[in-house]
């Protein structure tokens, strides 16, 4: 059974209402869970409606991309998944996610961040030696039956403070108070969020999926020019990243041809 939601969540929800439209009109809280993919999957297998949200303050099996554990220790994070239903959006929720998070975080707290394809929302280039790090992440999960998709539920992990994460990634993430140097609340980083992801859903909802690749192609520079290493299927390559296609696969430059890369490991050899 889920909990009371705190004060601070309520009042920055209520807060975004009309901007939010379904997104969040129905949120579960819990003090400690599993993982919020887990149980928003169960509230969608039992019939909950698009928009429904489920959030933890923290994880005992939080997951990421390529089987990884997310690490989600008390009140360090923001934890929490979203329901989703229109098949037209499906193939565009892992970008939405992305744009949603560096678009909300910035609106919460005014700390810019980029996106690094696929999902990773991450610290902005400064053109000095210091690498991107990663401050959230987002993992897309979908569920089909023989009648076709039935829901994807889009899950969120942003490190709100250092605690958030491990000491042995610590040279690879950050968190928005570590960025900032001050405490941020996070109940306004949950509803502009949510906010932020409601405005990219629009127009997805009526099949159009340009403004959203526009904005991600804004939001990740680094998607293009950069040197990187794949493991694909086929085996691993060398290239430069040329962007993303309509499809949101990441286009990479090897010699004479492109390569279309869906999904998989990306090493960014040289940050742009
Ligand atoms: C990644 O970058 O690997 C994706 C991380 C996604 C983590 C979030 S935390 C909330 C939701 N519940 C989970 O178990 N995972 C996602």
């Amino acid at each position: 059974m889920s909990e009371r939601l705190p004060a601070e969540f309520a009042a920055a929800l209520a807060a975004t209402d009309a901007r939010r439209r379904h997104i969040g009109a129905k949120v579960h809280y819990f003090s400690e869970t599993s993982s919020t993919n887990d149980v928003a999957g169960r509230y969608a297998d039992a019939g909950a409606a698009e928009g429904t949200v489920v959030i933890a303050s923290a994880q005992t099996s939080g997951r990421g991309r390529l089987g990884r554990t997310w690490y989600s220790p008390p009140g360090a994070g923001l934890y929490l998944s979203i329901v989703l239903r229109d098949r037209s959006a499906a193939p565009f929720l892992t970008l939405a996610g992305g744009v949603a998070v560096v678009e909300g975080v910035r609106a919460a707290t005014g700390l810019p961040l980029e996106i690094k394809w696929p999902n990773d929302v991450v610290t902005r280039s400064t053109n000095g030696p210091a690498p991107r790090r990663k401050i959230a992440g987002v993992l897309a999960e979908a569920s089909s039956t023989a009648e076709g998709l039935q829901h994807v539920i889009l899950g969120i992990g942003i490190n709100l403070s250092p605690a958030a994460y491990p000491p042995d990634v610590a040279n690879r993430a950050s968190s928005i108070e570590a960025e900032l140097g001050r405490a941020v609340d996070a109940g306004p980083v949950l509803a502009e969020v949510l906010a932020a992801l409601s405005v990219e859903l629009e127009p997805l909802a009526r099949g159009e999926s340009s403004p959203l690749l526009t904005r991600w192609r804004a939001l990740a520079p680094s998607a293009s020019g950069t040197s990187v290493e794949c493991e694909t299927p086929g085996g691993r390559l060398n290239g430069v990243a040329a962007g993303i296609d309509e499809s949101g696969a990441l286009l990479v430059r090897v010699g004479s041809r492109t390569e279309r890369i869906i999904s998989g490991e990306v090493v960014w050899k040289q940050a742009k």
